[in-house]
């Protein structure tokens, strides 16, 4: 949550800053602003809104300066408004902060900072900060890096973040604590970001910072104590682009072919039937040993973890469940040696899965993760995992990203079934069921325009039930879960059988239900379960691969059949695309829904 930039180098700053933060407007979008130092003095401009209101807010002639820091916000402490959008400055406006995170004692710093004389700008836990630099810098007798390092030893909390000091126009200072920091390596200039998509315009030779770093950056290098060597990042800048798509999300909804084929590469083994996950770290004995299998996930990657977990039951056998990392970590889990975690994460940043992962690790659990973003903190803590190739996903509704997590779950329940009872012949059918699924999924998308149809019907709903049994009750979350985030319609999912134990009241003409209909041996109770509906004069969308009776749903969104047991992968396509197509007709902001930010690294 929130984007940070910072450039140092030989051209006007403020034009690559602002480029940058609309690549991190995904993270937040209440305010952007920035400052850049020219002459010894900061330029800040601000503006409430997007990253295209702060441009417009720039004009034609921003700062000639060749040294900044830019922020795009999402809002924690105080209002969306100018006096709280970043960057934030001491009170002679020397040393400016970008922040991402939280300062935690910000309420006991604030009172002590006040009563030393000094007066606050904006409402934010951020602006403790630089008061406190400014203070530490004194009368320059240390270097900015040694300021910060002394600002930052009373602060509790969470930050990623960046410091410039007007007297120092060669330099910034970066720190990092929980929230995402990369630096990029240009030819005599440097970036900062919260994420390389800010940076793969100009360079792709990047250094992820570790928690607890801090480093000076100038125009020709970058000097830390524990910073590694740069990587080179496998992200082209084309990748940020429409490519002929009305938004992100279409894109990302129709890139899922792609993404499927290249989370399967190399990891089908036909010979043996089985897959091949060598990220895992886990030999045969290895995998022989777990006794059971528990997903950690938010949100999105909750609801595939709990896709995964039945994979996991039905082919390998093995006891498997999902958790909320978020209630995870403050439970006192009962952490077991012999269970398999894997956190599951697109962006491998948010906060509660990666504490989550940590509290896990110090009570000696063994993790491994499923994640997108290589470099991410999840994917380093973690240090075994399956990484996606899903490719930027930068919508802030997940989409390539879910069906690239439950089809390597699927690739998981394949390998662990494998070395236990999961025969040949079964493994046989799976690898090939797999082989086909990118195609099955080009072919659930060829059905774009009756599902965007079946949205126009049904978008000016106040609500929705989505229902599934068994290989439909991931989906039917999810599916819900899109439908909220971007279009605002209200939306829950049940299991099918509990709809008759009390929300069923609730059905009337005005309630369109989402049943999910896989065509598996529980299709006679699903037909049941839409005939109990349709008694009530509920209106039914069935998603499904089964071939109904004539007239039993007001609208049928089909998918291909597949395997059985992927055939839950298949399904939810559809109702992506339902939800995509609801907020379309709704007129919402679809790649950035209210309230919502992608990555959430504050609690
Ligand atoms: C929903 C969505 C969120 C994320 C959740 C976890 O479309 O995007 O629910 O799934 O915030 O994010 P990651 O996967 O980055 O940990």
């Amino acid at each position: 949550m929130c984007g940070i930039v910072g450039y140092v180098g030989t051209r006007p700053a403020a034009r690559i800053l602002v480029e940058g933060l609309a690549r991190l407007e995904y993270r937040g979008y209440d305010s952007a602003g920035l400052a850049v130092a020219y002459r010894k003095a900061l330029r800040t401009t601000k503006a409430v809104g997007r990253v295209d209101d702060l441009r417009a807010a720039l004009g034609d002639e921003p700062s000639p300066g060749r040294v900044g820091i830019a922020h795009t916000r999402w809002a924690t402490h105080g209002e969306p408004s100018e006096r709280n959008a970043h960057p934030h400055t001491d009170a002679s406006g020397r040393i400016a902060v970008v922040h991402n995170g939280i300062v935690e004692n910000a309420e006991e710093l604030r009172a002590k900072l006040i009563a030393d004389g000094v007066v606050f700008a904006s409402d934010t836990d951020t602006e403790v900060l630089p008061h406190l630099i400014a203070k530490a810098a004194g009368d320059d007798s240390r270097t900015l890096e040694e300021a910060v390092r002394e600002a930052l030893r009373v602060v509790e909390g969470t930050y990623g973040l960046v410091v410039l000091d007007a007297r120092r126009p060669d330099e910034l200072v970066v720190a990092r604590n929980g929230s995402p920091i990369v630096l990029g390596l240009g030819d005599g200039e440097m970036f900062v970001a919260s994420d390389v998509a800010a940076l793969v315009r100009h360079t792709r030779q990047v250094v992820f910072l570790a928690d607890g770093e801090l480093a000076t950056i100038t125009a020709t290098g970058y000097e830390g104590s524990r910073l590694g060597p740069p990587t080179t990042v496998d992200v082209d800048d084309d990748d940020y682009d429409l490519d002929g798509h009305p938004d992100f999300l279409s894109k990302e909804i129709h890139e899922q072919p792609a993404a499927l084929r290249r989370v399967l590469a190399g990891r089908l083994d036909t010979r043996f039937a089985t897959a091949r996950l060598d990220g895992l770290r886990l030999d045969p004995r290895e995998l022989r040993g777990i006794r059971r299998v528990t997903f950690l996930g938010c949100g999105s990657a909750l609801y595939a973890g709990q896709m995964g977990a039945m994979f996991m039951e039905e082919l390998a056998r093995v006891p498997a469940d999902a958790e909320q990392a978020s209630e995870f970590r403050y439970r006192n889990p009962l952490v077991d040696p012999d269970t398999l975690y894997v956190a599951v994460s697109q962006s491998g940043e948010t906060i509660d899965t990666l504490a989550a992962v940590e509290e896990l690790q110090r009570k000696g659990g063994r993790v491994v993760g499923c994640v997108n973003v290589i470099g991410s903190a999840i994917a380093r803590q973690c240090g075994a995992g399956m990484f996606l190739h899903a490719g930027p996903e930068v919508s802030v509704a997940s989409t390539k990203a879910f069906s690239s997590m439950t089809t390597s779950f699927a690739l998981l329940a394949l390998l662990l079934g494998r070395v236990r009872d999961l025969s040949s012949a079964h493994g046989t059918r799976l690898v090939d069921g797999l082989r086909r699924l990118p195609d099955a999924v080009e072919h659930a998308l060829a059905g774009e325009a009756e599902v965007a149809a079946v949205a126009r019907r049904y978008a000016e709903a106040r609500s929705m039930f989505y229902l599934g049994r068994v290989r439909g009750s991931a989906v039917a979350r999810e599916g819900a879960q899109k439908l909220k985030e971007i279009s605002y319609v209200h939306a829950e999912a049940y299991a099918a059988a509990e709809l008759k134990h009390g929300p069923l009241a609730l059905v009337d003409a005005t309630m369109p239900c989402v049943v999910v209909v896989p065509d598996d041996e529980l299709i006679a109770k699903n037909v049941s379960t839409i005939e109990q509906i349709k008694a009530r004069g509920g209106p039914v969308i069935a998603v499904t691969n089964a071939d109904l009776p004539d007239g039993l749903a007001d609208a049928v969104l089909r998918v291909p059949r597949l395997e059985p047991e992927l055939d839950p992968i298949l399904l939810g396509i559809p109702l992506q695309m339902l939800a995509y197509h609801c907020a379309a007709a709704l007129g919402r902001d679809i790649d950035k829904p209210r309230n919502l930010a992608k990555s959430v690294t504050v609690e």
